[in-house]
């Protein structure tokens, strides 16, 4: 169709091949040709009204895109605390001027996966489901990018494919909507103007380079209050203010804290035209400029669990602000590596014991052998039915995928030490794991459609959950996942509210699921086959961990109940003996004997000891109550004997002497 027009010295090209030529044109270099973005309207509008609902979400899109492009390092820099710029870089294999073409006059259509993705070099070639290196493709949607929207609305795609002697520089300009185009109905829905494009040719003589910039100059003021966490400082601030009038009860009345962790806080950015902003609440971060890129993520991570000293459950919100918070949101929805190690990475030396759950209707979990120091992986491997693989945390291919933020390089904040309950709770974390993969084809389950379904799981019972918001189950589907753990456990419904609260659980889905994603790839379509399998999983998993973890803490219990007792009783006896010294110097102490029959206590009696019938007592029952009775009975004679009172007494007497005193201290045995 070509259509194209020229306005001053600017090409416009709405037509999405002619632009792709015109781009591919070694003549352009140096020029610039303006295009229309196009999508449907309900896409772009739905973007724009926030799908995406915090700031980490946006770049949670930006980073999975460097991950679908084979970039091996991602490097996000912000200028906080002011939240006016941010910069993306990675070093994928860019995009050529197909794909850049696609972008622009497809939002809501991605090429990945696709055919089509496979001929613009952006899928594997034989199979459109990887990127061409090999990695699980995130994108499918074809929104992500643009959920930056949420964020600014310009922004530039600086973008170089390696052997390409010019480099594409496109500048974005999204329109705002109003409120109510929501309100239009599918078939009103056509391909829409959402924005104007200018892209820029530019050779160059560096052909090696490769990668793609996103850069954002001009956050939005309502985004950057958000992520300056102005709401909290302006508080804390009027509170000073009103003490410092002596309002006490204004001040009373703010209850917002400053977290304990920052970035700092600049009241008035770019206020005085004299100079630099001043900070007025300097930076508090949990590493020092020495700290290593590596270990910041650990570091905050510790600074998180160490808020334990402090208060019974730390969480997040009152520990770190807005910024840090985005930090830990998005290194948990990341695909990169955990700040530890990977859950099924951990050995015996975790003080963790290991479950593995059945796929069954009723089925339970079996326990795992941990020790001999070998990883959850090694033992399922060796010991589950079936000689299963854990593929998740394997090494993909080999290559490695790196996000820094700030100079934080991202982890998974998610640590596996075992927090105890206190002196009564148990004394290791459980670990549950399991596989799953139905199969679909020859069910005749009605529910079966979608595809194949291939998921891995954990959960993991702790003492303690720290921080709070790790509390929860945490769907990854294809290493990425939405913003957090959800504590519901996507309605649960039987009442363990305790329990509950003390778990993690993450699903790594391998295959399937995607389906069910919503478009804001957070939530799911609970209607989806492939999301009822998982659910209903889950719940099963959730009630194997219950009835494990019912058993378990009832034996400790009955174990620390006896041993409890037992120390009781080496209390009495020690008393009896004390007593006997103190009365009868180093004569020995009597040899008591509590005899299960009269013919026994005889016995016992005729060989020199002292003995009783086991006094038999209504409302007695049970190992530990008859053996406190026994203690008892024993250290009485002990006394009685010190004290010169049994001497006394006939063999019946010495019984119901003992039966009576004991009787009065009833309740108490
Ligand atoms: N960092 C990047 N490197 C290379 N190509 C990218 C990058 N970001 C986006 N793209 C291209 O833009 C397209 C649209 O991205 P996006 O809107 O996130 O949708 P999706 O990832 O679902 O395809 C991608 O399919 C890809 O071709
Ligand atoms: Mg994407």
């Amino acid at each position: 169709m070509g259509s194209s027009a020229t306005e001053g010295n600017t090409e416009r090209i709405d037509d999405r091949d002619a632009l792709s030529d015109w781009l591919a044109d070694a003549s352009n270099d140096g020029k610039i040709v303006r295009t229309r973005l196009r999508s449907s309207e309900r896409v772009i509008a739905r973007v724009t009204d926030g799908i995406y609902r915090a700031p980490a979400s946006a770049l949670r899109e930006v980073i999975s895109n460097a991950w679908d492009a084979d970039a091996t390092k991602v490097t996000i820099h912000t200028d906080a605390p002011r939240f006016e710029r941010l910069f993306v870089r990675d070093n994928g294999i860019g995009m050529s001027y197909d794909t850049l073409s696609w972008l622009l006059h497809s939002i809501g259509g991605s090429a990945k996966r696709t055919r089509q993705g496979q001929r613009m070099g952006i899928a594997d070639p034989v199979n459109a489901d990887r990127s061409p290196s090999g990695r699980l493709l995130i994108g499918k949607i074809g929104i992500g990018l643009f959920s930056v929207s949420q964020l600014s609305q310009h922004f530039r795609i600086i973008t170089k494919v390696k052997g390409n002697d010019f480099r594409l520089e496109a500048h974005v300009l999204l329109n705002t909507f109003s409120e109510d185009q929501n309100d239009l109905d599918d078939s009103e829905v056509e391909e829409f103007v959402s924005g104007e494009v200018a892209i820029h040719r530019i050779g160059t003589d560096d052909l090696e380079a490769h990668g793609t910039d996103i850069i954002l100059d001009d956050i939005k003021p309502r985004v950057r209050e958000i992520l300056r966490s102005a709401d909290r400082w302006t508080a804390i601030a009027e509170r000073e203010a009103a003490l410092e009038r002596g309002d006490r009860e204004s001040a009373a009345a703010i209850r917002d804290m400053a977290p304990r962790y920052h970035g700092g806080w600049i009241r008035n950015v770019h206020q005085g035209e004299e100079g630099p902003d001043l900070l007025d609440i300097e930076p508090k971060l949990p590493w020092g400029v020495d700290t290593p890129v590596d270990a910041r993520m650990g570091a905050l991570v510790e600074a998180v669990e160490g808020e334990f000293s402090r208060t019974n459950r730390p969480n997040l919100a009152d520990t770190l602000d807005t910024y840090l918070h985005t930090l830990w949101t998005l290194a948990l929805s990341a695909p990169v590596s955990y700040v530890d190690k990977h859950p099924f990475d951990l050995t015996s030396e975790d003080n963790v014991r290991l479950f593995w759950l059945s796929n069954e209707q009723r089925g339970q979990a079996i326990e795992l052998d941990l020790t001999k120091n070998i990883t959850i992986r090694q033992a399922c491997m060796e010991q589950a039915p079936g000689a299963p693989t854990l593929q998740d945390g394997l090494p993909e291919l080999g290559d490695s995928f790196q996000v820094e933020f700030d100079g934080v390089e991202l982890k998974h904040p998610v640590r596996y030490s075992f927090h105890p309950t206190g002196v009564r709770g148990l004394e290791t974390s459980l670990m549950f794991v399991g596989k799953y993969s139905p199969d679909l084809a020859s069910t005749i389950d009605p529910m079966a459609s979608g595809g194949r379904l291939d998921l891995e799981g954990y959960l993991f019972w702790n003492g303690r959950v720290v921080p709070k918001e790790n509390n929860g189950v945490l769907i990854r589907v294809r290493g990425s996942s939405g913003e957090s753990f959800r504590s519901d456990f996507f309605d649960y419904q039987i009442s363990e509210q305790t329990r509950l609260r003390q778990i993690t659980s993450e699903l790594f889905v391998l295959k399937g699921l995607d389906a069910a994603l919503n478009i804001d790839r957070e939530s799911f379509n609970y209607s989806h086959p492939h999301f009822q399998l998982v659910n209903l999983w889950l719940h099963r998993a959730l009630r194997q961990l219950t009835n494990r973890h019912k058993g378990i803490t009832h034996t400790a219990r009955e174990k620390r109940k006896s041993t409890a007792a037992a120390a009781q009783q080496d209390l009495v006896n020690t008393h009896a003996e004390e007593v006997w010294n103190s009365r009868r110097g180093d004569d020995a102490p009597p040899d008591v004997t509590i005899a299960s029959t009269k013919d026994e206590a005889q016995t016992a009696r005729e060989q020199g000891g002292t003995a009783i019938v086991q006094p038999s007592r209504a409302g007695i029952s049970g190992a530990t109550a008859t053996q406190k009775v026994q203690t008892a009975a024993s250290a009485l004679l002990t006394v009685l004997d010190a004290y010169g009172l049994l001497g006394d007494l006939d063999y019946d007497d010495q019984q119901r002497l003992v039966e009576d005193i004991l009787k009065i201290f009833e309740d108490d045995l």
